[in-house]
């Protein structure tokens, strides 16, 4: 049997993504894979071409996280190819601006960071080797204290992906019919968004913790911190903020260091738990 790693990251072809592939690549050696997924095959093919030949192979491939069945056929063609993943990051994200009509976004919004996430994760958990890492990069606006007390309950003590999943689509809606603002939801669509994915891996991590532990596996959510990338340049001055490349090497440590059982099922910046709500 081979020690050679297998990852994956979605939402490779810029940003954050290609950040974590490269330092994947770095990281796993020469023996080890890491697949570079994207939802435009020219975009995954150029971005491959572009990264240097620093260890790992890097193999791109299409994986457009909205689209339903795309979790499962990949999933599928990894454990046909090597058995199983040892690292993977839910890492995608759509691209909005201040100027964008929240109710005309929403439907895709959710299907790349939401419905794409719990796919993910029903998908590649089962794959996970172990010592394996599954990690989604959410954000420090993915807790409690970023929602009305009143709409705490939509994502606190959720048993089941499929709760979170219809809390999300009950936002969604609340959103499109414009009922959201009545509702106290913030604007700001990306908070609830970030908030149910944290709990999407809450839910999984009370189900799952015991046997990840003996396993040495790690499930957590992971805030990068505010980076320099186009999609937050359209919100702020990011200017002087970290690279993608700096904002990569926490997650990196998460993902190719030693399992560290008080990580588990939180979420965490910087290598350090963030609260999930005002009274944790
Ligand atoms: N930037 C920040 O300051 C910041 C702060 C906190 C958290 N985060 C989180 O960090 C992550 C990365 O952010 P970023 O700033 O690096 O974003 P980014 O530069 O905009 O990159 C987003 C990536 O997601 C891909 N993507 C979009 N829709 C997709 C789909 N349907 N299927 C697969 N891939 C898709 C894009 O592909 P294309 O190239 O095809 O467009 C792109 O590769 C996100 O989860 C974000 O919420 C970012």
């Amino acid at each position: 049997m081979s020690n050679a790693k297998v990852a994956l990251v979605t939402g490779a072809t810029q940003g954050l993504g290609l950040a974590l592939v490269e330092g994947l690549a770095r990281r796993l050696g020469p023996d080890g894979t890491v697949y570079l997924t994207g939802r435009d095959a020219a975009r995954v093919a150029e971005a491959v071409a572009g990264l240097p030949e620093t260890g790992a192979r890097i193999r791109g491939e299409l994986y457009d996280v909205a689209e339903p069945a795309s979790a499962a056929r990949l999933a599928g063609l990894l454990r046909e190819r090597h058995g199983g993943v040892d690292i993977v990051f839910g890492n995608a994200v759509m691209r909005v601006g201040p100027d964008d009509d929240s109710a005309k976004v929403i439907d895709e919004y959710t299907e790349v960071s939401n419905f794409g996430t719990t796919r993910l994760l029903r998908a590649f958990l089962p794959l996970l080797r172990d010592g394996g890492r599954l990690l989604v990069v959410a954000s420090s606006l993915g807790t409690l204290h970023h929602l009305a007390p009143a709409l705490h309950g939509h994502f606190d003590g959720l048993s089941s992906l499929d709760e979170v999943d219809e809390q999300v689509a009950s936002w969604r809606d609340a959103i499109k019919d414009g009922s959201a603002r009545a509702g106290a939801w913030p604007m700001f669509i990306n908070i609830p968004s970030k908030i149910a994915q944290v709990a999407a891996v809450r839910v999984l991590a009370e189900q799952r913790r015991a046997e990840d532990a003996r396993r040495g596996i790690l499930l957590a959510a992971v805030c990068p911190g505010m980076m320099n990338t186009p999609t937050s340049g359209l919100w702020w001055d990011v200017s002087s903020a970290a690279l993608p490349a700096d904002a990569a090497v926490p997650l990196l440590d998460l993902a190719t260091g030693p399992f560290n059982p008080a990580h588990y099922g939180l979420l965490l910046r910087h290598g350090h738990p963030v609260p999930w709500s005002p009274a944790a």
